[in-house]
């Protein structure tokens, strides 16, 4: 039995998805959300499973500020990995030391292709002939750190930008959960 942290700034399907997996496959759990705005639906789904919310604003603060409050409170809970699932800060250097390295995050599109912002519309209007979601370890770069799982699927398979970001998002709550159980039964 493992416990994970889970950070997310949006709509939370991922961690919905984890959550959901956890609770059916009963051997690890999710200690806290991270959030950073206040708006998120995801805080709602937080609260309707009863799990804690660490709710860390970044406005006029320092990035410093915002993770120093972050680390104090995760600190207690002692989560084994942190889950980055549509969490839309860059964590510092300092802060990924302090968790030594255990953190992980989902990326739509075959990384080192389309990082950072607007992966989903960038990958289609690129032409790739490929699309796909990229599961990594994270560092200090922006969605540069070592892959751990890509699961990819041919342009000609959809239709359209809709399609394919139904697609990905379906790839995206398969795998993530999957993996995410996979690392943790390995360190535990
Ligand atoms: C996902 O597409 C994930 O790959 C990216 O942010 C999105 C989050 O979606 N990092 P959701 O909030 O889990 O629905």
């Amino acid at each position: 039995m493992a416990e994970i942290a889970v950070f997310a700034s949006g709509t939370g399907s991922n961690f919905s998805t984890i959550a959901e997996d956890f609770a059916t496959n009963n051997e690890h759990s999710i200690c806290a959300l991270v959030c950073d705005r206040k708006q998120a639906p995801v805080l709602q789904i937080a609260s309707q499973r009863q799990i804690p919310i660490i709710y860390s604003s970044y406005f006029k603060r320092s990035r410093r500020e915002a993770e120093e409050q972050i680390i104090n409170q995760l600190h207690e809970y002692k989560p084994k990995l942190l889950v980055l699932a549509g969490f839309m800060r860059l964590l510092s250097p300092h802060f990924i030391q302090s968790f030594n390295g255990n953190i992980i995050n989902i990326h739509p599109s075959l990384l080192p292709r389309h990082p950072g912002a607007d992966a989903i519309h960038n990958s289609w209007i690129s032409g790739d002939n490929y699309l796909g979601i990229s599961i990594h370890w994270v560092d200090e770069g922006m969605d540069t750190g070592s892959i751990i799982v890509q699961q990819a699927f041919h342009r000609s398979e959809v239709e359209n930008l809709q399609q394919a970001e139904a697609r990905i998002h379906e790839l995206e709550h398969f795998w993530y959960p999957k993996t995410i159980r996979s690392i943790l039964d390995q360190q535990i």
